[in-house]
């Protein structure tokens, strides 16, 4: 199942030569602005082996390359949950900013979860947009995802109270 076949190259595991494009791709404030605090600005070459470090010691793998035939252009991943949760998983993903507005994060965003629901048993993935992540929001729909509600104030990002978006898709 993995690699998955893109139009546009694959979703695939991660692998040691990916770390310069991954540090080129990854230290865009417009990129991290975005996501967790555990996805930093600046994006170093240590973040970058810290990162792959963690996906070499993951079993099962849970964290992919977004990939063309010439290099890592962004990740996607799910984090799965414990106890009563342990049937769900958040996915969260990124692309290098090159390559948006081409469609790319609509079709892995859908690619991607229907294959975790399968490789994981999952019955629930979901996905937390931030306030004002027009793009991400439409992504996900665009994947099949349901907005099922707006938390508010649920995030400080670079000293910002925002609310966030809860986007799920419930295994067919
Ligand atoms: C969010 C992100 C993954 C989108 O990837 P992408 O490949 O450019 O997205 P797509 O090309 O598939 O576009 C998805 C939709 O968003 C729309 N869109 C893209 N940028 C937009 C913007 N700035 N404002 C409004 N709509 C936008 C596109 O038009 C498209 O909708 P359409 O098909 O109805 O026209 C990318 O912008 C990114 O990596 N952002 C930073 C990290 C991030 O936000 N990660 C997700 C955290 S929840």
């Amino acid at each position: 199942m993995m690699p998955i076949k893109t139009p546009y190259g694959s979703i695939r595991p991660w692998d040691a030569p990916d770390v310069p494009a991954l540090v080129r791709h990854a230290n865009n404030r417009n990129v991290s602005m975005r996501m967790r605090d555990a996805f930093p600005f600046p994006y170093t070459i240590a973040d970058a082996n810290a990162f792959l470090g963690i996906v070499a010691r993951q079993s099962p793998v849970t964290f992919f390359a977004i990939a063309t035939p010439d290099e890592a252009i962004g990740g996607i991943g799910i984090t799965r949950n414990a106890d009563v949760h342990r049937l769900t998983a958040e996915m969260g993903y990124w692309l290098a900013e090159p390559f948006w507005g081409r469609g790319i994060m609509s079709e892995t965003a859908r690619a991607f979860s229907d294959f975790a629901f399968e490789a994981f048993g999952l019955i629930r993935i979901y996905a937390e947009p931030y306030e004002g992540n027009i793009a991400s929001c439409r992504v996900l729909e665009k994947a099949g995802f349901t907005l099922e509600g707006r938390m508010r104030g649920n995030v400080i990002k670079d000293g910002r109270i925002l609310d966030q978006y809860l986007y799920a898709k419930i295994r067919e």
